[in-house]
């Protein structure tokens, strides 16, 4: 892996279903992902995450635009793809019969703490049913990996299990691109964030530029944020009744908390937008400068 390499290039990507019935899935995406990064793919049911995820892994190959990776991709569907009635072990051989394996399935196993993979998958928690797809997509050998929703049905703590799996295929030096809706799994590993409604990508936003947004809530809202001018900070939207602003380069969050005292804001809330809530922004039309 060399900093600055593309493992993924996608200019101008279309994507229609249907001919009589047309079903519009991707317009114009384009996004270029450097070797390493862990990419998160955020949007409301049918916004074109597992469109986007299949184009890039293959999948589905006819499209408009153009799409490169730099080597073959693991994929982790949204849905499970197990043969109930076979055990984990006997699942993944399946799946790779006539090829080599790049790496030890037992190894998976235990880098995934997959007990148990005498099991037939019939009998496999939820948690370990995705915990299987992961270790298919690992087992392909590629650096490259995509993972479609891979927290959805699991419970906080094996999402937390996962996001420290997905932690350590980063640190390994994987390319990473995860669709999701639950973001807050991805607190302190995505790198960047594409947020995507109906098949357009509204809006790209790094983690250093996610740092620098809060969320505020004043005892006294009369005393309005919004029309101030500020050098300091720029307002971006209302969440929930929270006001979010965007720190600017140069000031630290103590610099805002006390030009709003000045200004004679009494402070409930000050604190660092969780994801979640930035995705509801958003999606609400947050203004972004
Ligand atoms: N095979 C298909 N035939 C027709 N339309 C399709 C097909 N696959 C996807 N679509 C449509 O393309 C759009 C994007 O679907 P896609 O599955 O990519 O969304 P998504 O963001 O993954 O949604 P979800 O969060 O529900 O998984 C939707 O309008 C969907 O109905
Ligand atoms: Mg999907």
């Amino acid at each position: 892996m060399k900093p600055g390499n593309k493992a993924i290039m996608i200019h101008n990507l279309n994507k229609q279903f249907g001919i009589v019935r047309k079903n519009t899935a991707l317009i114009n995406v384009s996004m270029e992902i450097d070797e390493g990064r862990c990419v998160a793919i955020v949007g409301h049911n049918g916004a074109g995450k597992t469109t986007l995820l299949k184009i890039v892994s293959g999948i589905i190959e006819k499209y408009g635009g153009t799409v490169k990776v730099s080597s073959r991709c693991g994929f982790c569907p949204e849905n499970s793809v197990n043969f109930d009635f076979m055990k984990a072990s006997r699942n993944l051989k399946y799946y790779y019969q006539g090829t080599n394996f790049k790496e030890d399935s037992e190894n998976i196993f235990n880098k995934l703490k997959i007990e148990n993979s005498s099991l037939h998958v019939k009998d496999f928690s939820k948690g370990m049913k995705r915990k299987l797809d992961i270790a298919r997509a690992i087992l392909s050998g590629s650096n490259i990996l995509l993972l479609d929703e891979p927290f959805d049905g699991l419970d906080p703590v094996v999402s937390k299990e996962l996001s420290e799996i997905i932690k350590q295929l980063k640190k390994e030096g994987r390319t990473l691109l995860i669709s999701t809706h639950q973001l807050g799994n991805l607190e302190d590993i995505a790198d960047e964030f594409y947020f995507f409604q109906k098949g357009m990508i509204l809006r790209a936003m790094n983690a250093d530029e996610i740092s620098r947004i809060f969320a505020i809530k004043l005892k006294n809202p009369e005393i309005s944020l919004e029309t101030s001018k500020k050098s300091s900070y720029h307002i971006m939207g209302v969440s929930e009744g929270k006001i979010l602003i965007r720190i600017n380069e140069g000031y630290a969050e103590n610099d805002i908390i006390q030009e709003i005292i000045k200004d004679g804001g009494r402070i409930e809330y000050f604190s660092r937008v969780s994801l979640n809530d930035l995705y509801l922004a958003i999606s609400e039309g947050a203004k972004f400068v």
